[in-house]
């Protein structure tokens, strides 16, 4: 059902107007952006969503994504008094807490469309790792050696428990800390790296380059205004292998997945 449907009984035509299209799931959470203009009327619109059987509680999202961890504030506007819950996607399990570790639901398919590119025996990075949800899907259906790097202390204790959750702990060496000290320090090479802060993560490929071998594929995530602009952001001699764009970002910029190899 499209979400204008099950607000028409309660907005006004204007109102209806200004109100969005969609929201996001994430497990039993219901997440809407709302105009500042709606404020007055969101328990009822809570009230609505809660009509839904799989949503225990809607969340508004207050305020933008600045800092270093990639989150933002939340205000529960109905049901239940939590930011913490359990998603589903792709046969794994996460555990999360919307608030204080970065995670995206619209990411799912590029996820699968990464792990489909892993092979059996690889040695795979994933820098900016998160709670956890590229290492966790490679490490479930494929047999690699993964590690992963976070430097939010709350990403990295989802990421543990997630781990362990998906019965995959044993193929993830995890480590806490900034991407830039923790890999520069490493001889080891990998087959290859993923990259998953679009915000910067281009700054960091000479460490990619470091832990990189002749062959390996980068997987660079990178907010660009077309798929040329983002292969030209990139300061380096490179192969490229695809490039894909996998979700808006603002109205003329979407996030884009680059991957390559350095020449
Ligand atoms: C856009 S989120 C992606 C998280 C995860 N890969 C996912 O897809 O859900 C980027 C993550 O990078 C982490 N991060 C930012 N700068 C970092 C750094 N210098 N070293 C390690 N992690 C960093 C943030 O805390 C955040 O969890």
């Amino acid at each position: 059902m499209r979400l204008k449907d099950l607000l028409k009984n309660i907005l006004t035509k204007e109102e209806l107007e200004i109100a969005p299209s969609g929201f996001d799931m994430i497990g039993d959470l219901a997440i809407i952006k709302l105009n500042e203009e709606l404020k007055r009327k969101e328990r009822k619109i809570a009230e609505q969503l809660l009509k839904l059987k799989q949503i225990k509680t809607v969340l508004k999202k207050e305020g933008k994504v600045e800092n270093e961890f990639r989150v933002r504030k939340y205000k529960v506007i109905g049901g239940e008094n939590t930011k913490e819950t359990l998603h589903i996607e792709f046969g794994c399990r996460y555990k999360l807490n919307i608030e204080t570790a970065y995670f995206s639901p619209r990411l799912g398919n590029e996820r699968e469309r990464i792990t489909n590119q892993i092979k059996d025996g690889e040695k795979i990075l994933v820098m900016f790792a998160g709670i956890g949800p590229y290492a966790i899907q490679i490490a479930k259906y494929r047999n690699v050696d993964i590690w992963g790097v976070e430097i939010n202390p709350e990403g990295i204790k989802y990421f543990r428990e997630n781990a362990k959750l998906n019965k995959v702990e044993k193929k993830i060496k995890i480590f806490e800390g900034d991407v830039r000290k923790i890999v520069s320090r490493w001889e080891d090479k990998f087959d290859q790296i993923i990259m998953p802060l679009p915000k910067d993560a281009e700054t960091f490929l000479d460490v990619a380059k470091k832990v990189s071998k002749k062959n390996t594929i980068i997987h660079l995530y990178m907010f660009a205004d077309s798929k040329e602009e983002a292969i030209e952001k990139i300061s380096y001699d490179i192969e490229v292998v695809d490039c894909v764009e996998c979700g808006g970002y603002s109205k003329s910029t979407s996030r884009y997945c680059i991957d390559f190899r350095f020449k």
